[in-house]
């Protein structure tokens, strides 16, 4: 194992993590992977393609979910899972997901080189839509997984053209029942996930190995205002019941409240806004507001979005417009196990490479296998801290970092 370092591919996993990120809906450098979309099925393609040439043997469950298996000496065992996602929102980069991926991939070919044989298999798990952006709710594959998602509330989802998640995975080839999705606790004996840090602190402090102790708990809500439209000119002011400006007033009002809880960890953003019928002459009748509210702190989270919901009250009973909230998710934090911890913390002296414990602020698959594994996870830094941009960046030598302390901990992991 001390031999590990020069048995690694970087290049190799670069280049492969560059034409990964060419598999997109747009032009390069951006990144847009939307799940079940065609460079979603391509870029799955190209992936199944790499394990199966590495010698593992791949499967996926009806919702798209993906496993590349290293069977092991014991096989009966419960596997040791690594692995992220590859979709990516719109107008992402390169590694958010894809790290995990390919890096986890990378460490397993990296094992086979050595000629190291596990004792229980490893399992590489390519983890269908991760992102929100297609029906609006995160960590889908992992989440059904886990069983936080049942079958019932599955089919119910739609994107924005009104096609049911059960239409369009059928449509590209996830058949079977989605009953069969969900796994008991068991299904890992442990489950370890590389990724991007996606903020600043282990740039900033010049650190290898982020080990994560926590992941936030995200939240997000659908707000549906509905006004009155009518002409922009011909209508006075006096009276109006503009669907926009109320949800102005909200967004502004989510923003006091996310500061307002005097934690640095409490976030809240607007990130969609769909205003109708959106001509620049009509006064706006209806809009549609998605946000997304997070914290450490699972309760003061919630008081945020308590907050948000008595001003949409407030702000319905003054402007006389109809303002509805749904809560979409609000999932509890995670804790990551100890041995885990452990394991990666070895693995990083032993790899030489300096690491801190952090918390994730950041969602990740991980988050929600932690409900049926023990789980951790280990950040790489990425510029900037900066992540869901097309100007996302890794250096190969924080990526080779990564999986070298990602190696190093299946290995032992697995022994
Ligand atoms: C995951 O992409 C997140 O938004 O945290
Ligand atoms: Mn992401
Ligand atoms: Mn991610």
């Amino acid at each position: 194992m001390t031999t590990l370092r020069p048995e690694l591919s970087i290049d190799r996993l670069i280049a492969e993590l560059q034409m990964l990120g060419a598999i997109s809906e747009a032009d390069p450098p951006v990144v847009t992977r939307v799940v079940f979309g065609e460079a979603d099925l391509r870029a799955r393609a190209f992936v199944k393609r790499l394990c199966v040439d590495a010698g593992l043997s791949v499967s996926e469950d009806p919702i798209g979910n993906t496993f590349a298996r290293w069977q092991g000496a014991d096989p009966d065992l419960a596997p040791i899972g690594t692995g992220s996602h590859i979709d990516a929102i719109p107008n992402a980069g390169l590694y958010d997901g894809c790290v995990g991926v390919l890096g986890g991939l990378e460490a397993i070919r990296t094992l086979r080189r050595l000629g190291f044989t596990p004792r229980r298999s490893i399992e590489l798990v390519i983890f269908t839509s991760e992102e929100p952006t297609r029906f609006g709710i995160g960590c889908l594959g992992s989440r059904m997984l886990a069983s936080a998602l049942s079958p019932g509330q599955a089919r119910l989802l739609r994107d924005k053209q009104g096609r049911g998640l059960d239409e369009l995975r059928t449509a590209t080839g996830f058949t079977g029942a989605l009953e069969s999705v969900a796994h008991p606790p068991g299904r890992f004996e442990q489950f370890v996930e590389l990724h991007i840090e996606q903020g600043p602190e282990l740039e900033r402090k010049g650190v290898d190995i982020g080990l994560v102790t926590h992941i936030a708990a995200p939240a997000s809500l659908r707000i549906v205002v509905e006004g009155e439209g009518g002409h922009a000119g011909a209508t006075l002011m006096p009276g109006r019941k503009d669907a926009l400006a109320a949800a102005a007033e909200l967004v502004l009002a989510l923003e006091r409240a996310a500061k307002s809880t005097g934690a640095i960890d409490t976030v809240a953003t607007v990130g969609i806004c769909d205003v109708f019928p959106g001509a620049v002459n009509s006064i706006p009748s209806r809009v549609q507001l998605e946000a997304d509210v997070r914290d450490i702190d699972g309760p003061r989270r919630d008081s945020v979005i308590r907050t948000i919901q008595s001003v949409c009250y407030e702000v319905q009973e003054r402007r006389g417009v109809t303002v509805a909230s749904e809560i979409v998710n609000a999932d509890p934090p995670a804790t990551c196990d100890v041995a885990i911890l452990t394991a990666l913390e070895e693995s990083a002296n032993a790899a030489g490479k300096t690491h801190q414990k952090m918390v994730s602020r950041a969602y990740h698959d991980s988050l929600f296998v932690a409900r049926i594994a023990p789980v951790a996870m280990l950040f790489i830094s990425c510029r900037g801290g900066v992540s869901h941009r097309p100007d996302e960046y890794a250096s190969p030598e924080s990526i080779g970092a990564g999986v070298h302390v990602l190696a190093r901990t299946l290995a032992q992991l697995a022994s």
